[in-house]
């Protein structure tokens, strides 16, 4: 066993390898689970890759970070993150640190509901065929239930709902909704084999003709949330107070909150701390994104998935619920080794522990942002990283990304052009 303190100091300045072996320490993970964090070609294999998706050619890396400082419910959690952007990881672990003093972040989360559509057409008399439809609950539930694996696990198909929709542009139609614990899958084809089959059930009892047959990815009971607490004695920067920084994310989240050209981006900074812990778990990505703007839309305007207040303190509390359909069974989380050596580093028992681990690091990641466009802007403290990018893509290698970058940001020319010349000076043979 580690030391289960997620607070690692100086992670950020050791290198690869000794990062690994920091996490190690943390939670005891085997070398074997190591191998597959540290990734590459050994570790998804064409082979498997190959029985992933169609049409194979290769596999294609990314960057795998851990971030740091996390505690969600009293335990100290180290957070894999799978993200080609800079300045994500190094955000969301500054932000968890901001919220330690506060007693770090707390989570909950709903029953793993899902909700399995079948369109009705071609029906006349929509009310009374809703109304035997909703007395045929328990055989169109007992006909979902058969054969599936979910019963088993405590979960299953639960609930029939019908909706009306008296227009579309095609006329009328019944919406019949299966709701469905899915327990630790994300459950999409348990969810599409369900609607699936009772289909044929419906159309009996309906009269009518059954066409779409699916999960729908607004998953909305299925809901993460998070809680975040921070002092402003923590936000103070740059000769700005805290109360004064406050002010100034307070003044971010009302922006978000009534326009949604700012809520689209307020909501993408969130996404850029969730995304990430879904890739690296194996998870759907879409399908929470989808998910996530669909409910940040619920009623009628697009807007902020989360809030900022200032408490009777003068803390500031930031607040995130959202839909997060995850899995920690089935699909690419079992298929693809270093997911399953992610969740190991996560020890997630349940994919509600995962989900509620994702809208912390969707809180974190939004604390970041917001912090950094109330005070200096976002440019200062992404220019580091995106100068080192462009002389990595400049063809630098090792000691000279590191020197190449350092001097486009003295000179305030971070350009393909600079870095050019500033490769080609450094390799230049001397006379
Ligand atoms: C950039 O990837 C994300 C931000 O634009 C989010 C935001 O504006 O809140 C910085």
């Amino acid at each position: 066993m580690g030391t289960h303190n997620s607070r690692l100091g100086g992670f950020h300045k050791l290198n690869p390898t000794e990062r690994l072996l920091a996490i190690k320490a943390f939670d005891g993970l085997c070398d074997e689970d190591l191998r597959q964090l540290r990734g590459g070609t050994s570790v998804l294999t064409i082979e498997r890759a190959d029985k992933m998706i169609e049409n194979v050619v290769g596999t294609f890396n990314l960057p795998l970070g851990v971030a740091t400082n996390f505690q969600i419910n009293g335990r100290d959690v180290l957070i894999p993150m799978v993200v080609e952007e800079p300045s994500i990881v190094a955000g969301v672990s500054f932000a968890a640190k901001l919220t330690r003093a506060g007693g770090g972040f707390q989570a909950s989360s709903t029953e793993p509901l899902m909700i399995g559509q079948v369109q009705l057409v071609g029906i006349h008399n929509l009310h009374s065929a809703r109304h035997d439809i909703l007395t045929c609950k328990n055989e169109i539930l007992a006909l979902a239930n058969q054969q599936s694996g979910l019963l088993a696990l405590g979960g299953g198909a639960q609930d029939v709902e019908v909706r009306i929709f008296q227009s579309s542009p095609m006329g009328s139609m019944l919406v019949v909704h299966l709701l469905i614990d899915c327990r630790d899958a994300m459950g999409a084809n348990a969810i599409n084999t369900m609607a699936e089959k009772v289909a044929p059930l419906l159309e009996r009892i309906s009269g009518g003709r059954a066409y779409l047959r699916i999960l729908s990815n607004l998953s909305d009971r299925r809901l993460a949330r998070g809680r975040a607490i921070v002092p402003p004695s923590a936000l103070a920067r740059d000769g700005l107070s805290g109360e004064e920084v406050v002010e100034g994310i307070l003044w971010a989240n009302a922006f978000a909150v009534v326009d949604p050209y700012r809520a689209a981006t307020h909501n993408k900074g969130i996404l850029n701390g969730i995304d990430p812990v879904l890739l690296a778990t194996g998870n759907d990505w879409r399908a929470v994104e989808a998910g996530a703007h669909a409910y940040a839309a619920r009623n009628g305007q697009y807007t902020s998935l989360s809030t900022w207040e200032r408490d009777a303190n003068g803390n500031l509390v930031g607040t995130l619920e959202m839909p997060l359909a995850v899995g920690i069974v089935g699909g690419a989380t079992k298929v693809h080794p270093a997911a399953q050596a992610a969740l190991k580093l996560l020890n997630v028992k349940h994919a509600n522990e995962l989900a509620e681990i994702c809208v912390c690091a969707g809180l974190a990641s939004n604390l970041a942002a917001l912090r950094a466009l109330a005070t200096e802007g976002i440019q200062r403290g992404h220019m580091g990283l995106h100068a080192r990018q462009i002389a990595l893509a400049v063809g630098a290698q090792d000691v000279e990304v590191d020197q190449i970058a350092g001097r486009m940001i003295v000179e305030r020319a971070i350009k393909l052009m600079r870095a050019v010349e500033l490769l080609n000076e450094m390799r230049a043979i001397p006379a």
